[in-house]
């Protein structure tokens, strides 16, 4: 088992005693007996680094964000926040570009930033950074870690599986789409994260994060910290016409918080119901996004009644249409005067950006100088 004696520092004395190759400037400091007979106790107790960041989520910006990203991705974490927790959220640009041009994932970045503000996520709680910004730890690591799986195993991956038989053909496809899971493990390990709230969708990744962080831990010494999947309850939000998910990929079903309020009652006039007395899954699926997004609980009771009275066999579907285009235009209403009001000042959303840099890098610094430390036994 490794002895790692700069974790015990840092656990007991909250500084560093470690000469370092890659921060020159971390404060030395000395220790005093009791402190020495701490590190004594740990020497055998210690094992991987500590977990650093309590909640991390990132978020491709690839487009304008749905209801449905709102209700599944953004909603979790802001329940988190005001449980106390201070999530750590970034904007994963070098994941959007294996499929997206460079140019347009630049332009949803602080888009996407506001976005998250504007449905509550509070920088004053919540850290926010973009990934490239820590780009040659994050890459550093991924490299270190590709090491450790194999191919054919990446080639395994369910969701690569489906993407090539989707809409990639493996001849042409890049290779960043290989690395995908892999990239996304080095994000997860260098915040040593403990949950990362996911989706179904991410259930593979993170089986491959947490294969890699003890494939390294048993070859090299515990480092990594295992992350724990927080499942996100997967909502089913359809396609307002049927035609699938809502998602970005079927703007006429989907409701953008971009949609101006005329766009939002013209696609809920156009939505698929279901007829009287009878459920089915797209009107379970409107009657998520009502509940989802009303402000207040007489608008939940408002729905649950029509809801009722709908299964009782009475016409209500235009009664219905009606709530849900009220609700939903008063969610995106309020909403787009918020993000109206934080883009204003050009300077907020980057200065947000250059604080969760700032914390980003430490970690991962924190985190690769341990790594090299166990790599290349160093002291
Ligand atoms: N792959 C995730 C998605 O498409 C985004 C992502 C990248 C991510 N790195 C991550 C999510 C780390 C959680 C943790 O949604």
């Amino acid at each position: 088992m490794k002895f790692l004696y700069g974790s015990a520092m840092k656990l007991s004395s909250g500084c560093d005693i470690m000469p370092h190759n890659l921060d020159k400037n971390k404060k030395k400091c000395y220790t005093n007996s009791s402190t020495l007979k701490n590190i004594q106790i740990q020497k055998k107790e210690v094992t991987a680094m500590k977990y650093k960041v309590e909640v991390l989520t990132g978020i491709r910006p690839t487009g304008d964000l749905t209801v449905a990203n709102y209700l599944g991705a953004v909603v979790p974490v802001v329940e988190l926040q005001a449980q106390g927790v201070s999530p750590v959220v970034f904007v994963a640009d070098l994941h959007a570009i294996t499929d997206n041009e460079p140019t347009t994932v630049r332009q949803y970045i602080h888009s996407v930033v506001a976005d998250y503000i504007a449905l509550g996520v509070d920088p004053k709680k919540a850290k926010i950074y973009l990934q490239s910004d820590i780009a040659g730890e994050v890459t550093t690591l991924t490299a270190l870690l590709a090491r450790h799986i194999s191919v054919a195993e990446l080639l395994r991956v369910p969701t690569l599986k489906d993407k090539l038989k989707a809409n990639a053909n493996p001849k042409t496809a890049n290779a960043l789409l290989l690395l995908y899971p892999v990239l996304m493990a080095a994000d997860i390990l260098l915040n040593r994260a403990r949950k990362v709230p996911v989706g179904e969708d991410q259930l593979a990744h993170m089986e491959v994060t947490r294969l890699l962080a003890r494939r390294f831990n048993k070859r090299y010494g515990e480092v990594f910290p295992v992350p724990e999947v927080l499942q996100v309850k997967s909502l089913r939000l359809l396609s307002l016409k049927g035609e699938g998910k809502m998602s970005k990929t079927n703007p006429r079903g989907a409701i953008f918080l971009t949609d101006d309020l005329k766009t939002v009652a013209n696609k809920i006039k156009a939505a698929e119901t279901a007829f009287e007395g009878i459920m089915n899954e797209k009107l379970e699926s409107h009657i998520l996004v009502a509940k989802g997004l009303a402000k207040t609980e007489s608008e939940r009771e408002e729905v649950d009644a029509i809801i009722k009275a709908h299964k009782s066999g009475k016409p209500v579907m235009g009664q219905f249409k009606q709530l849900l285009t009220r609700i939903v235009q008063n969610f995106l209403g309020e909403f787009q005067e918020k993000k109206a009001e934080i883009v204003r000042d050009p300077f907020y959303i980057p200065s947000v950006l250059k604080e969760g840099a700032k914390v980003a890098r430490e970690n991962a610094i924190e985190t690769l100088e341990e790594v090299e430390r166990v790599l290349y036994h160093t002291q």
